[in-house]
């Protein structure tokens, strides 16, 4: 059995990371979260100004909780507008991705990562859905937010992911919209594996003709 590219795309806070990791462990493929290397050059440049001069020297795993914070999450989505940083991050993407047998999130997997990817999604929710779970999120981290803050939040760093001239995100023409806003994450896992299935026997299929 040939092993495909899964590319996930879509907004903040709509639980594409929850959901690319457990397909990849229900697979058995790699899980690569594409905003974690964002949010790591995010968390060092907030103590290194001079920090596009060490994009090599920055590390991009490991950093555990530091990176999850709504501050490295807000200078994530500052830094994501900056062309060389993405040419640097989206250069490893395909390296670490070049084998198949991966399930990768972010907003420009499945447009300029791998526009070949066998199967993309683009997972969606309204923004009061993704604020909630936001704010459910940060509640049961013990902190306090206050709800108009964390919506307003969601639509402003929407509205930098889809406005920035570098690679905004933005739907791949044959990407399969996944909405999640009333599915529970049972569900949404159902409809996903059965596309995945779909998606491999299809490449097979092509493979026997071929
Ligand atoms: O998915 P996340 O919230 O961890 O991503 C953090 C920020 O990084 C987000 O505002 C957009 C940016 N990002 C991006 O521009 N391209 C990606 N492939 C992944 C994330």
């Amino acid at each position: 059995m040939k092993a495909i590219t899964v590319a996930i795309d879509g907004f903040s806070s709509c639980g594409k990371s929850t959901i690319a990791k457990q397909l990849a462990q229900q697979v058995g493929y790699t899980y690569i979260d594409t905003g974690a290397m964002y949010r790591a050059v995010a968390l060092y440049s907030l103590s290194h100004e001079d920090y596009l001069d060490h994009l090599e020297d920055i590390p991009l795993t490991g950093l555990g909780d530091s990176i999850r914070t709504l501050e490295v999450g807000n200078r994530a989505s500052v830094v994501a507008t900056i062309p060389q940083v993405r040419r640097f991050l989206v250069d490893k993407q395909q390296e670490m991705g070049r084998q198949g047998g991966v399930v990768m999130d972010g907003r420009d997997i499945g447009t300029v990562v791998f526009p070949h990817a066998e199967l993309k999604l683009f997972l969606t929710a309204s923004p009061q859905v993704r604020a909630q779970r936001r704010y459910d999120e940060l509640r049961a981290k013990g902190e306090n937010p206050n709800f108009a803050d964390v919506l307003a939040d969601v639509n402003d760093r929407d509205y930098r992911d889809t406005h920035r001239q570098e690679s905004p995100l933005r739907q791949a023409d044959d990407a399969i919209v996944v909405d999640n806003s009333d599915m529970t994450r049972e569900e949404q896992m159902e409809v996903i594996l059965r596309l995945f299935r779909n998606c491999c026997n299809k490449q097979n299929q092509s493979a026997d003709i071929n």
